[in-house]
């Protein structure tokens, strides 16, 4: 009986050491997103059709802020603009976050994105300095009339990553290295969804859902579950992948060290057009038929582009025990949100919209 009891005791107190459990470092949801995230306001790196607004700027126009998500709650809501001609490139939004990140586990519930939108290029993504030594994980990423979701990642030399049946996504190209010789430029190492759930218009229809990104020294792993079938932990915020989570939608993981090349990730979102990615492609893909070129259709069709928004209900980042001990978590000008996990977003501080706007103001 006595070396029982020795055995439970010595259980309970090595049991929460011996399995990694996940904590929530920062709840970017409500009004905690703006006040998380920088808008960045230069020439676009791709060569979109753009210009990125201020947040003073996309606040005043309306282009961010909150809309009704559903259920009573707010979602954060960026857009692009609807209502003018523009050839200097049309209003949008990118946004990174303050803080970096060395290994995380991501979840992001969506409601809407700007995908499936001809001209449109969006994306959710993590970006390090330096690219891209320091590495790129891009989660939702697609162009123009795409249907499903691409994963990839963008890297220096030395990254190729296995194939394999343990993820529900098809790997398209293996080599990581932006400069791969065997891929077209900058294709990276990229795995494309096969459910029309994970993007673009039907994503939309459904009600979105969420997208779990898990970054450990191992592998970077990416879930989607639509709306409705979500796991209990993820609605819960005490997630744990390895648990119930099931089959991931990607994998990346291969003979080469994950931590040599990503390092200290910010959080991206942004909505460009056109560009080095949907203007190259322009020309074979549907949208073809609606103008000669993506800028002229870009330019000329404001009001195409009313669907071409985010909306996002819940940003949460999570890192396990272990790695909070050793972490590299860098903050340079945002304490945490702190207080207890938040599993909706609370409604923002004043509820008076614009005249005229559905999109509600943000009040820092
Ligand atoms: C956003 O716009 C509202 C007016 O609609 C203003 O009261 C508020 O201060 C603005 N917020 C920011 C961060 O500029
Ligand atoms: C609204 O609540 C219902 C019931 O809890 C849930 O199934 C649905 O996914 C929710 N919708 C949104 C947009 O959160
Ligand atoms: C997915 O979208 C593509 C392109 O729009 C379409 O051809 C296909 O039928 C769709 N698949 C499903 C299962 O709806
Ligand atoms: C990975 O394997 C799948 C299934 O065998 C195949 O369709 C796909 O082309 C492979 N990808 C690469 C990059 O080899
Ligand atoms: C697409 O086709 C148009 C003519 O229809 C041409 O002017 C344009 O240069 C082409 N774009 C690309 C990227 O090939
Ligand atoms: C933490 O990040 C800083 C800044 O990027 C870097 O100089 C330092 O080497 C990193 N430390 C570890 C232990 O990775």
């Amino acid at each position: 009986m006595r070396s029982h009891k020795l055995f439970l005791l010595l259980v309970s107190i090595f049991f929460p050491f011996t399995f990694a459990a996940y904590q929530l470092v920062q709840d970017y949801s409500g009004d905690a997103f703006w006040q998380g995230f920088d808008f960045f306001t230069d020439t676009d790196p791709t060569d979109g059709l753009v210009q990125f607004k201020s947040l003073e700027e996309a606040n005043s126009t309306g282009l961010a802020g909150f809309i009704e998500g559903g259920n009573s709650s707010f979602a954060i809501y960026m857009g692009v603009d609807t209502e003018e001609v523009a050839p200097q490139g049309r209003a949008s939004i990118r946004v990174s976050s303050t803080q970096s990140f060395q290994h995380a586990l991501v979840i992001a519930d969506i409601v809407h994105m700007p995908g499936g939108v001809c001209g449109t290029w969006p994306a959710f993504w993590m970006l390090g300095t330096d690219w891209p030594s320091n590495g790129e994980i891009d989660i939702v990423e697609g162009v123009n009339d795409q249907a499903t979701n691409s994963m990839t990642l963008h890297t220096g030399e030395g990254a190729v990553v296995s194939n394999g049946t343990d993820f529900l996504g098809e790997l398209v190209t293996s080599n990581c290295d932006v400069n791969a010789p065997e891929q077209p430029m900058n294709a990276g190492c990229s795995i494309g969804d096969i459910s029309n759930l994970t993007f673009g218009n039907e994503f939309n229809a459904a009600g979105g859902g969420v997208f779990a990104t898990e970054w450990t020294s191992d592998f970077i792993k990416i879930w989607f579950f639509a709306r409705g079938s979500f796991p209990d932990d993820i609605v819960s915020s005490t997630p744990a992948p390895s648990e119930s989570w099931g089959t991931p939608n990607s994998i990346f993981q291969g003979p080469f060290n994950i931590d040599d090349h990503f390092k200290n990730l910010q959080i991206v979102f942004d909505t460009t057009f056109c560009g080095q990615w949907a203007g190259a492609v322009w020309n074979t893909s549907t949208c073809a038929t609606l103008a000669p070129t993506c800028e002229d259709y870009v330019a000329n069709n404001p009001r195409d582009f009313a669907e071409a928004y985010w909306a996002i209900n819940i940003l949460q980042v999570f890192q396990d025990d272990a790695e909070q001990e050793s972490a590299n978590t860098t903050t340079p000008t945002e304490p945490s949100t702190g207080g207890p996990p938040r599993t909706r977003p609370g409604p923002p501080r004043r509820l008076r919209s614009r005249s005229g706007s559905r999109v509600l103001p943000i009040f820092l």
